[in-house]
């Protein structure tokens, strides 16, 4: 596996591979890699001639300090585990390479920005946008995978590259889930064995629903989930919104929309969870 620091010299490597008219498969990470991870570079594998795989922690795309500062940073094993998969090339960027000024660029997000994970992290989708833009000017790839986990972030995402016309085909992964349903993460590891455990409410709250959705109500299914989640002491619920897919827009009635998910993010102890579950499409 080829490892670059420098963007003018994964460029100079990846120009030549374009120029043969061969195809790059791109997975965009912050590292401390798990199967999901994993799973996005063989998807980009098995579909392109190389595949590029990046460990950049954005800082621009934190609202928390403590949050930067606790991420998890395995760059050692993350290694390994890119070599055991012939993942083709790493790029790990310092922060200087990335921002050699601060950036200033604006996106029109028409409003995806502002609700769900961006009514909670303010300035979020800013910081994801502005990186996955320059990795995207770095990289040239043809195709960059996106897991769905970040349901909001790879909308976004797909959305801006159209808008953009940065010609990159976004392609959207299924979530991968450890044996209790928990949804991997890499702040999975900042859990304590027994928040693990507790953590694993947010995916059975979401197969509930699925259970019901289109017979119970939207409301009566919202009182639901906020009773249950009182009784766990180990897990405070901070959203719960079912909405359309493309537009985000939270639902009253299931006849408002053919293509619904419901979202969720929760505080297990310090960590922030979040995931989803398609419920129409
Ligand atoms: P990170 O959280 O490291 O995730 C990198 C990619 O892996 C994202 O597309 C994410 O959706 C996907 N992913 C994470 N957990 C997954 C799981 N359990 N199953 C499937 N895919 C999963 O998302 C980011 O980094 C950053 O915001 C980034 C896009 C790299 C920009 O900094």
């Amino acid at each position: 596996m080829k490892i670059f620091q420098a963007s003018n010299e994964i460029k100079d490597y990846l120009f030549p591979i374009l120029k043969d008219g061969k195809s790059i498969g791109f997975v965009p990470t912050m590292g401390a890699l798990h199967e999901g991870h994993l799973s996005l570079i063989t998807e980009a594998k098995e579909e392109n001639n190389l595949v590029v795989c990046s460990i950049f922690v954005n800082p621009i795309q934190f609202n928390n300090k403590e949050d930067l500062k606790k991420y998890p940073r395995t760059h050692e094993t993350d290694i390994q585990k890119l070599k055991s998969i012939n993942c083709d090339v790493l790029f790990m960027p310092s922060e200087e390479e990335m921002y050699p000024e601060a950036p200033t660029e604006t996106f029109d997000f028409e409003g995806l920005n502002k609700v769900l994970e961006g009514k909670f992290r303010p300035g979020h989708f800013e910081g994801v946008t502005i990186v996955v833009k320059r990795l995207f000017e770095i990289v040239n790839p043809t195709k960059a995978y996106f897991g769905i986990k970040d349901y909001q972030q790879m909308l976004i995402i797909h959305n801006q590259v159209k808008k953009l016309g940065l010609g990159v085909e976004i392609v959207p992964c299924s979530i991968i889930r450890e044996e209790n349903g928990l949804a991997m993460s890499s702040r999975n590891e900042l859990l304590s064995p027994v928040e693990r455990k507790q953590a694993s409410i947010l995916y059975e709250t979401l197969k509930w629903v699925k259970i019901r959705s289109g017979f119970a109500t939207i409301e009566e299914i919202k009182q639901q989930i906020r009773l249950q989640f009182k009784k766990n002491k180990f897990v405070e619920l901070e959203y719960f919104e079912i909405v359309d897919m493309y537009t985000l827009k939270s639902l009253n009635r299931w006849a408002e929309s053919n293509n619904i998910i419901a979202c969720i993010a929760a505080n297990v102890g310090n960590v922030r969870l979040i995931d989803n579950i398609i419920l129409f499409s």
